[in-house]
């Protein structure tokens, strides 16, 4: 008998698996998160007003209602810890305090979002969370911060997977839904293990203000566009809601050419990464902003089926991307890398678009799809007849099939 009891206990013990831990908070990322962040534009240079006044432009330039959320301070907003190791913002740039910033951005209908490091100090420098994880979490949870983006700088004798694990179990311990941002720039594979972790990874180094460079910083190098877009190869079937590939955010508004961003958003959305802006949103050309607030293109960004695009074909520098969407729709991105106009012709009963990733096959030699340009709005013919377009140097034509019923 007393056998018989030590197997039940064995048996149940092996079914409740080891020690358990606090699993990330559900439903804060759907889809991918739409915000602003400090960093590309302003590096180190932050202070309360640029985030108050930023919380404003958010709302009035209509990027709020478009879908974006998240006011999120990058590195150096933090001055020292006090004695009792609390975290304290900058106190010349940041007099106020954060809880009275968060409550600033919150009352403008925004979500606010803080930055912090795995590390002993954050790669700018400041102090880093190692050692004191619960005890930020803690912090950030009493000053109302709702986006947390933690780095891999200073890390050194950690591994990413448990670092980030800990400060996700901190968050969650501290109660308060805190989307949690990875920053570990891909180099252990984050894909693999940071979904339950996490509701973002970056995949790849810091991305660089340019459409097609890399530039080479000595000990590091940052990436353009085009870079980042094909470091994102093979990821794709790792994301999905509440766990996105985050090719970093962006450069749209910081110099590019019109094309150059209409590109970089469309390729943003193509893969489902975050779209976080990375501009002075103060002061926007009318070209960026059109380009920001682009409901279709962010439509597709926001599909609820949350299944990353590929690139389907690649010819002398033109590329074709398909996109599943739900309700059986597809995004077709038909990508221009090269600095001349090149032609485009796709016939369509021809192509063989089968996904495995979402199992979704286009069957488009039986099915007609309606055509819509989704940079002009325009309907564009559908998939009955080939199409045939000029699709301008570093530019896209960027389309939705929708099955004619
Ligand atoms: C790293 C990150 C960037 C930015 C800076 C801040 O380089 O990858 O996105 O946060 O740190 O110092």
């Amino acid at each position: 008998m007393k056998r018989f009891w030590m197997m039940v206990l064995a048996v149940g013990l092996a079914l409740a698996g080891p020690a358990v831990w606090a699993q990330k908070f559900e439903g804060l990322a759907e889809t991918p998160p739409m915000g602003w962040n400090s960093w590309n534009k302003f590096a180190c240079d932050v202070n309360e007003q640029l985030i108050r006044e930023t919380a404003d432009a958010m709302v009035a330039s209509g990027l709020r209602d478009a879908g974006y959320q998240y006011i999120n301070i990058d590195d150096c907003w933090q001055g020292e810890r006090d004695a009792r190791g609390f975290m304290q913002a900058d106190k010349q740039r940041f007099p106020s305090g954060m809880k009275a910033l968060a409550d600033y951005v919150h009352a403008k209908g925004l979500k606010f979002g803080v930055y912090s490091d795995a590390g002993w100090k954050t790669c700018g420098g400041r102090p880093g969370s190692r050692g004191y994880e619960f005890q930020d979490a803690l912090t950030y949870a009493e000053w109302g911060v709702d986006y947390l983006k933690y780095d891999w700088c200073f890390t050194e004798g950690l591994k990413a997977e448990g670092a980030y694990q800990t400060m996700s179990q901190a968050l969650r311990q501290a109660g308060r839904p805190i989307l949690f941002s990875l920053c570990e720039w891909g180099t252990s594979k984050p894909w693999e293990w940071a979904g339950k972790v996490g509701h973002a990874w970056r995949t790849t180094g810091d991305i660089y203000n340019c459409f097609d460079c890399v530039k080479d910083n000595g000990d590091w190098k940052a990436f353009g566009v085009l870079q980042i877009m094909d470091m994102q190869e093979g990821l794709r079937a790792h994301a999905g809601p509440g766990r996105w590939n985050d090719a970093d955010m962006l450069e749209v508004g910081n110099g590019m050419p019109v094309n150059q961003e209409r590109a970089h958003f469309s390729i943003w959305a193509m893969l489902a990464s975050p779209l976080i802006a990375g501009n002075d949103l103060r002061q926007m050309n009318k070209e960026t902003l059109a380009v920001l607030s682009r409901r279709d293109v962010i439509a597709v960004n926001q599909d609820a089926l949350g299944v990353p695009g590929w690139r389907q074909s690649a010819v002398d520098g033109l590329e074709v991307w398909f996109r599943p969407l739900a309700g059986g729709d597809w995004a077709v991105m038909a990508l221009n890398r090269s600095t001349q106009p090149r032609r485009l012709a796709l016939d369509w009963a021809k192509l063989k678009v089968n996904d495995p990733v979402s199992g979704r096959d286009a069957a488009l030699a039986s099915l007609r799809y309606d055509l819509r340009d989704l940079w002009t709005g325009r309907a564009s013919g559908h998939t009955g007849s080939p199409l045939s377009a000029e699709v301008p140097g570093q530019d896209v034509l960027m389309l939705r099939l929708t099955p004619r019923r």
